[in-house]
């Protein structure tokens, strides 16, 4: 296992974070509380440290099963958890979004169902547009000063929110969670650079694609079975996001320096995320502890230039307005 900090958090990690967005579920792609245990154990036995939850994973149960899983070793490792995903229907729940309410009840939830009396790293999970950023981060500061938070985090804000979010933290913000793959290199344009300026640990959860770059699935075939056959629409993972021919040529150059380096398709993928800018951690899924086990192999599997070069050439997405602009006008980068 590698490790490194968080922001000028302090706070040290594995470079490896567990998700447990399925623990405690019941579909076919979720893990029921015993399997959730021993992925904890092997997590722990490869080095692991790090864990990320939210509140809404699976109606709190993935909180409740991960605090169990670390009952009597808590202190030894680093949990994160979020809070501000919507709730219920219409009207709007009175503990949904990032209200001061909804954050004080959410994080006395979490700490409850996790069985701690502190949160390593506290995320804003999401957007509130009704919720002015400073009435949710003075909010987070009654639970920062009570000692409940040790450190702040925001998950798929937009970027100019993002920005205003920095700009008015109560503690310096230390980690950033967007979706980062080899097949969804959207925040690229707006957010890399943004982030390591102001030393934001950036996190990718979804990895893998959910799946789809261990090279399980075949182009055309909808599968049958696994996470992707069981997403909704509103999923990221749909088949309709993955199934397409930039993902496909991807997956092709993902197999091709798998077999260069010894490697399976899955490492090379999270490979190639770990290697990224401002990247510190990436945040992985497992349905067994084979699954987990294959993932963390990518920590040996070592990329060269023209390895790189070749993921690079196959997954780029078209560069975006003003983006353009900027390169060909103003920013140039060297090289
Ligand atoms: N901040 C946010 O908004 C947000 C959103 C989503 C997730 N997350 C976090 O990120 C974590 C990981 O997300 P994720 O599960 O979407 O990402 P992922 O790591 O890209 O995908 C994990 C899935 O890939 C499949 N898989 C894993 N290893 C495999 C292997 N060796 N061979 C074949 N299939 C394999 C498994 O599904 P099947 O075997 O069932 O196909 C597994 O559930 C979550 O648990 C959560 O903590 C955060």
């Amino acid at each position: 296992m590698k490790y490194t900090t968080l922001g000028s958090s302090g706070i040290v990690v594995s470079r490896f974070c567990l998700g447990t967005m399925l623990f405690g579920g019941t579909g076919s792609a979720e893990v029921d509380a015993k399997g959730a245990h021993r992925i904890v154990d092997a997590f722990i036995d490869g080095g692991g440290t790090y864990f990320d939850s939210a509140n809404v994973y699976t109606d709190g149960q993935a909180e409740e099963i991960l605090g169990a899983a670390l009952k009597g070793r808590r202190d030894a490792h680093v949990v994160a958890t979020k809070g501000g995903a919507q709730l219920g229907g219409q009207p709007r729940h009175p503990r949904a979004g990032l209200t001061r309410t909804a954050v004080l009840s959410s994080i006395d939830d979490s700490l409850r169902r996790l069985g701690t009396d502190y949160i390593d790293i506290w995320y804003l999970h999401g957007p509130d547009r009704l919720t002015p950023i400073e009435e949710t981060w003075a909010a987070v500061d009654i639970a920062v000063r009570a000692g409940k938070i040790r450190a702040v985090g925001f998950s798929n804000l937009p970027a100019w929110a993002a920005a205003e979010a920095v700009a008015c933290a109560p503690v310096p913000v230390a980690a950033a969670q967007y979706q980062y793959s080899l097949v969804c290199r959207d925040i690229e344009d707006d957010f890399l650079d943004g982030l390591q300026r102001h030393g934001i640990a950036l996190h990718a959860w979804g990895p893998l694609g959910q799946g789809f770059l261990t090279g399980k699935y075949r182009p055309n075939e909808k599968p049958a079975e696994g996470r992707i056959a069981g997403a909704a629409e509103s999923h990221e993972e749909h088949w309709s996001r993955r199934d397409n021919d930039r993902n496909w040529a991807t997956l092709a150059a993902t197999r091709e320096v798998a077999e260069r380096r010894g490697a399976t398709p899955g490492q090379v993928a999270v490979a190639w995320v770990l290697s990224r800018p401002a990247l510190a951690a990436g945040v992985v899924g497992a349905r067994t502890e084979r699954q987990l086990a294959e993932t963390l192999g990518a920590l040996s599997t070592h990329l060269e230039k023209a390895d790189l070069e070749l993921l690079d050439e196959a997954s780029k997405p078209p560069r975006r307005y003003p983006f353009r602009v900027v390169d060909a006008y103003f920013d140039r980068r060297p090289g």
